[in-house]
């Protein structure tokens, strides 16, 4: 197999090969999904292409490839094995109603077996078996078996196997292809039995030939589209000999870090080996969450939330090793393996800072916390009840997840029903926003945000034009019902202030303008001034949309990258409305609005 020993060198074959099949290559989008109100976290690398897959035209045309930064949250039990992570790296590759199964499965199998060098004998696919939603996927199998992979070698799996979406209720979906490796010391068994834990999944085809609707029922696409995966962890491991990820030069440097510190060796025991691996993964995660261009912080609502969770969780793992006062330490060994990560360079202190205070507010707790606990604890047989599980949320910061991890431990449930209605009674919070979004969804491109995306970009301009030239988006986030969007900005607005933006956005709704859309290239449209989202990175060609300016025709009211979906034209908005407006982080304002049908 190819000698690849760092993540960068296996980026770069990938990259390069598909660009020689014609692809371009895309920047990886943000960890926070900019337009899907049903996710927390972008859980693949189709995730921000949603709508080009739908039929939308990528400015950059029909193949595409690039390296997308995923966090899954509901594989967080299953990490402290050798295989998986909450953050990882995807390798990614689109056809766009281009190519479909037959170069699909062609150029994967030349990446695989031609630019990495796996061998034959040890790669292993599976293919749809069909049922009455979608037939047998021959086709592909024909493929396999055309580049020479023996028949028992391709294993034909249901649904729950070979079906990839759609991401949320609705949208994109299909049948898939997925290959295997034999990542196990012993030699390939001869037939390919997928529940055998030697085979580990390195790369998913996904043929998008289906749109689910509301109702269930899987249409055929008008275009149908290839979406590949395959995880930078595993592929790199397995060329590198290694039955276990973290023993790779990606963990390496953090897993060395934890040894010292500990005073431990990984391969002390299995209860060690996985102690380390956990705290090794959700520093990892916590890193690429704090140092997302949205710059998360922990806290009790959405994704600060799952990152409290994981540092929090990090932290009590720590304490299984005798660590204490270690995050930022750690998070330390893991910036120099990103180097290409520019965001995580431009946020180091934040990153470091971050840790080092939610370190301090869960220290002063913890102990108490888990004394607490085990008071609780002691005393029952089966069911903690929730009213107990949320004063250790209240009083000691135990998110919920945690205490039932102790719980399970001693052989006790948690009562969640009932922390659940404490937890309601006390919080004007929704509990859907912390922790039931964990899966992915869709892009939502209805009427109501349409709407919305334009409103936020008038609200944008009429900002920079009341109060500062120099103020840029830092965030946005847009459901069907409201638009929140986050700008640099020292202090609190005025009344007057927001009045007068409500009233600027008002008037270019009333004045009927239309609003263009055009894909030109990135520096050109930096350079005719359109607004960029600070920090935000950029394919060669991007989209534009601008708000003409009806007196002036050489002129505009706003001018943005963007990829949409807008309105055709302002009138279509109704009356605007700022809901709120309030600071979201240190030098960052937050603004929450909608567009009503009428005035109120
Ligand atoms: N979207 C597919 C996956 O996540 C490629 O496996």
């Amino acid at each position: 197999m190819k000698q690849i020993e760092t993540r960068q060198e296996l980026i770069k074959e990938y990259i390069e090969f598909f660009k020689s099949k014609h692809h371009k290559h895309i920047p990886s989008a943000s960890l926070i999904p900019e337009n899907d109100p049903t996710v927390l976290f972008t859980t693949a690398g189709m995730h921000p292409l949603v709508p080009f897959l739908l039929g939308q035209k990528h400015p950059l045309g029909n193949r595409l490839v690039d390296v997308q930064k995923c966090i899954r949250t509901q594989d967080i039990d299953e990490v402290g094995d050798p295989i998986h992570h909450t953050f990882f790296e995807m390798l990614g590759n689109w056809s766009l109603g281009d190519y479909f199964k037959e170069d699909a499965i062609k150029f994967t199998f030349e990446f695989h077996t031609k630019i990495l060098g796996i061998p034959l004998e040890k790669y292993a696919v599976s293919v749809f078996e069909g049922d009455s939603d979608a037939p047998r996927d021959e086709e592909s199998a024909n493929v396999w078996r055309s580049l020479g992979i023996p028949k028992e070698r391709i294993a034909f799996l249901p649904k729950k196997d070979n079906w990839w979406g759609p991401a949320g209720l609705t949208g994109p979906c299909g049948p898939d292809t997925e290959m295997f490796y034999w990542s196990d010391s012993s030699k390939a068994p001869k037939k390919f039995d997928p529940s055998n834990k030697g085979w580990v999944e390195i790369g998913n085809n996904v043929f998008m030939q289906y749109i689910k609707d509301e109702k269930g029922d899987y249409n055929l696409a008008k275009q149908k589209n290839v979406d590949f995966g395959g995880g930078v962890d595993r592929t790199l491991a397995i060329l590198n000999g290694l039955e276990d990820n973290y023993l790779s030069s990606i963990f390496q440097p953090i897993i060395k870090e934890i040894e010292v510190l500990s005073k431990k060796k990984y391969k002390d025991s299995p209860e060690i080996t996985r102690t380390m691996r956990i705290i090794a993964d959700h520093i990892r995660a916590s890193v690429f969450i704090l140092g997302d261009v949205r710059a998360i912080k922990p806290s009790n609502v959405g994704q600060g939330y799952v990152l409290r969770r994981l540092i929090r969780r990090a932290i009590r793992y720590g304490r299984i090793l005798g660590i204490s006062n270690f995050t930022s330490h750690l998070a330390k060994s893991i910036l120099p393996v990103y180097p290409d990560y520019q965001e995580l360079n431009m946020g180091h202190r934040f990153i470091t800072e971050q840790l080092d205070e939610e370190e301090n507010r869960f220290n002063a707790t913890l102990e108490k916390g888990l004394k607490k606990f085990n008071e609780v604890a002691s005393d029952l047989k089966e069911i903690i009840p929730g009213k107990e599980a949320f004063l250790l949320f209240q009083s000691y910061g135990f998110p919920i997840e945690m205490t039932q991890e102790l719980a399970e431990e001693k052989g006790l449930k948690v009562d969640l029903e009932e922390y659940n209605q404490e937890f309601e009674k006390h919080q004007d919070l929704s509990r859907t926003s912390s922790i039931g979004m964990f899966k992915s969804g869709l892009a939502d491109d209805s009427e109501a945000t349409r709407k919305l995306h334009t409103a936020t970009h008038l609200l944008n301009e009429a900002l920079r034009q009341i109060l500062d030239r120099e103020i840029k988006q830092k965030g946005s986030n847009i459901t069907s019902e409201r638009l929140r969007f986050d700008f640099n900005f020292s202090r609190k607005l005025t009344d007057e202030e927001i009045k007068k933006v409500e009233d600027w956005v008002n008037d270019k709704i009333k004045a009927s303008l239309k609003v263009k859309r055009e894909e030109i290239p990135l520096q050109d449209a930096l350079s005719s001034g359109a607004q960029s989202e600070f920090g935000a990175k950029y394919p060669e060609l991007v989209s534009v949309y601008t708000i003409e300016d009806k007196r002036d025709k050489r002129s505009w009211i706003s001018k943005e990258i963007c990829t949409g979906p807008h309105v055709n034209n302002t009138s279509e908005l109704g009356h605007f409305r700022i809901l709120k407006e309030e600071s979201s982080a240190a030098g960052i304002r937050r603004i929450k609005a909608v567009v009503e049908l009428e005035r109120l």
